[in-house]
């Protein structure tokens, strides 16, 4: 290998980690033109039986590249477009705005881990004081003006006040204690158990508070520095009025598509497509045809390397062949569409939220002006109506933490998401991207609250705010069997916007198109 073969050397570096080397025959003529990424995957891919160090030889090589070649042929798919389809949605012009996320990466060290929990209270302090809830529970709970302030009230008094939870303990007399803190102190806070309802649903409150969220609480002073809780407030949304929407076009919701396993149900997955090209009946094909957006919350492709053992699930080991495949279907959605698409925890671009979009190295020449990408999470405005929409992988930490939450109603851990106007209260559940500003606050009201994750269909109303959970187009995995998950793949969720109403597409069936 002579010093003008960077590319050999660079994947000759990259194998390296796995105890393979390239034979010395090998130069960049041979292999420029191609991802190395690819090659490498496909390298490592074609000797995972093999234990020791391995020599890939030029032939062996070449097969491998003649592999690649014919894999990058784009996938032939079979949509079928109604003749006689007149879609109100194309005569509409679309009215959006998109409002990603910034994202900001910085040396993760102790100053900015304080800075970043600083800001996480003072925006949610804002939320509560301001936005509202202040205004209306004044009168009620006298607030302390900070945790310092709250120690210097007499004994007796009862006061609220603000902090962000450090810790919940469950004491041996069967109590729990809560640990609060501000930039002033830290205070302890108990719920009594007793056998009162009122008592009952305060403990109750009490056990569904989690680490690291920021919430307000209402104590009486007790003796010797005992802070007795009386009441929890969440930060939560005040009742919100539906917004009217002139235009009668419709969005329609999609997640956890997961192109590239080998439980992607595509056949289902194109009679979507092919519902959204006015192929279904005629009472569905006015629906399909107000359909205006479309919104994909993430998990857009299975990915490599996301979970040990993935590759065995693998209809495609090689990730930008997953995406090709992708954009081959989203390249099959009518064109007056407008389609969002964010990635999630499954897509090649890095888990710590936010996420940025999905970017140039793994769109390649795919360009469709009605095809937009997103970071993760994301809020966009659809004809005047705020679409905050987030993949949902903090789901997983908010089930297992409160009690009587469960992977079987994802609309209810989206509530208590929401109430905590925070998207993922519990650090550290997943990553998140080591910053000095919380960027995961849920700072406006949305009137649709749309996630993924957890590859069941979920819809609900909490406040005025329309939540949806829109499933998935993976059929159960053998995870999923283990853990007793049962998801609800191929049903795609739609809301129109001017009615101000859900209703749910099934394409689960062998041959139906939406019936
Ligand atoms: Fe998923």
């Amino acid at each position: 290998m002579n010093e003008d073969n960077k590319l050999v050397a660079e994947l000759a570096r990259v194998l390296s980690n796995s105890r393979i080397a390239l034979s010395g025959e090998i130069n960049d003529s041979m292999i420029s033109g191609i991802d190395l990424d690819v090659i490498a995957s496909k390298i490592v891919e074609g000797n995972r039986e093999s234990t020791g160090f391995r020599i890939i030889s030029t032939d062996e090589l070449k097969k491998m590249l003649e592999e690649i070649k014919t894999e990058k042929i784009p996938v032939p798919i079979e949509v079928i477009r109604s003749s006689d389809f007149k879609p109100d949605a194309a005569d509409i012009e679309a009215r959006f705005e998109i409002n990603n996320r910034p994202i900001e990466t910085i040396e993760g060290g102790v100053p900015d881990f304080v800075s970043y929990f600083k800001d996480r209270l003072y925006k949610m302090r804002h939320i509560i004081e301001v936005q509202g809830r202040r205004a209306i529970v004044n009168e009620m709970f006298d607030f302390a003006h900070d945790i310092e302030a709250l120690k210097k009230s007499p004994e007796g008094a009862e006061k609220s006040v603000i902090g962000i939870v450090t810790n919940k303990i469950i004491t041996k007399n069967g109590n729990l204690m809560l640990i609060i803190e501000d930039d002033t102190g830290e205070l302890r806070i108990m719920f009594l158990k007793g056998t009162s309802q009122q008592a009952q649903s305060l403990f109750e409150s009490g056990s569904a508070i989690v680490n690291d969220e920021v919430l307000a609480i209402k104590v009486r002073v007790g003796r010797g520095g005992l802070y007795i809780a009386k009441e929890v407030i969440f930060p939560d949304v005040p009742i919100k009025e539906k917004k009217s929407v002139e235009t009668d076009v419709a969005v329609a919701f999609l997640s956890d598509i997961h192109v590239g396993s080998k439980k992607f149900m595509k056949a289902n997955f194109l009679h979507m497509i092919s519902w959204l090209n006015g192929e279904t009946n005629p009472n569905q094909k006015e629906l399909a045809g107000k359909i205006k957006y479309l919104v994909i919350g993430g998990d857009v492709v299975e990915g490599i390397g996301v979970y040990p053992g993935q590759e065995k699930d693998l209809a495609s080991s090689d990730i930008y062949a997953q995406y090709r495949e992708l954009f081959s279907y989203l390249d099959a959605i009518p064109e007056y569409i407008e389609v969002f698409v964010m990635p999630g925890n499954h897509d090649a671009v890095g888990r710590a939220e936010p996420q940025p979009a999905i970017g140039p190295e793994l769109i390649k020449d795919f360009n469709k002006s009605n095809v937009h990408m997103l970071t993760n999470p994301s809020v966009m405005k659809l004809e005047g109506l705020e679409v905050l929409t987030y993949h949902g992988t903090s789901l997983d930490s908010m089930i297992s933490a409160i009690p009587g939450l469960s992977y079987a109603t994802p609309e209810k851990a989206m509530i208590e998401v929401l109430k905590r106007r925070h998207l993922s209260p519990i650090y550290g559940g997943n990553v998140i991207v080591p910053s000095k500003e919380d960027n995961l606050v849920i700072g406006s009201v949305p009137d649709i609250m749309h996630m993924g994750h957890i590859h069941k269909n979920g819809l609900a109303n909490y406040h005025g705010v329309e939540i949806v959970n829109s499933g998935t187009w993976q059929s159960r995995t053998d995870l999923q069997v283990r853990t007793g998950m049962v998801p609800t793949p191929c049903v795609v969720p739609v809301y129109e916007m001017k009615k101000g109403t859900f209703s749910s597409i099934n394409f689960s069936g062998e041959k139906t198109l939406g019936d």
